[in-house]
């Protein structure tokens, strides 16, 4: 079992698909871990894109990131960052396969409707700069076992 932190970003909630997109991952039969709907602060935001950092994007994805709430969330199952990854689909929406989120929704590169994590390392680090281990709801899910 694998965790991600997926983030609805500003667009995606102005553009009302929150419930759009998370139903692609319940019905994709993941299991949802932890939610919170918020807005980002210059250091958070700096933190999460610290990658980036010096970037031509930098500073307009900052601003961005920042620039109205997001919707945060845990996602787990087995493969998760690997198959969340798939269904939001390529950064760019010309590259974005049709199907997933980026290509359906999605016109530009700096407005592609949300983040997730790409890889395992950056999952924990994400998730412990939104969540406190206390958030985590640990349930069963009993669908699972059909999926
Ligand atoms: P994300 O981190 O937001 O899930 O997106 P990603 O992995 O698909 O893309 P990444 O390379 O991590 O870039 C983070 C965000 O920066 C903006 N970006 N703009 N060439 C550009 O203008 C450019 N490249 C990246 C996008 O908003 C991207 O989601
Ligand atoms: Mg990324």
């Amino acid at each position: 079992m694998e965790r991600t932190f997926l983030m609805i970003k500003p667009d995606g909630v102005q553009r009302g698909l929150i419930g759009e997109i998370i139903s692609r991952f319940e019905r994709k039969g993941l299991q949802l871990s932890a939610a919170k709907f918020m807005v980002i602060d210059q250091e958070l935001a700096e933190s999460h894109y610290e990658e980036h950092k010096g970037k031509g994007f930098y500073e307009p994805l900052l601003e961005f990131i920042a620039s109205g709430p997001v919707f945060a969330m845990v996602w787990q199952g087995d493969n998760v960052i690997a198959l969340t990854r798939a269904l939001i689909g390529k950064t760019d929406a010309l590259e974005a396969l049709p199907g997933t989120i980026r290509s359906d929704f999605a016109v530009h590169t700096n407005f592609n409707l949300i983040h997730g994590s790409d890889s395992a390392a950056n999952a924990e680090r994400e998730i412990g700069l939104y969540f406190s281990p206390s958030e985590l709801v640990n349930y069963e899910h009993t669908i699972q076992r059909w999926v």
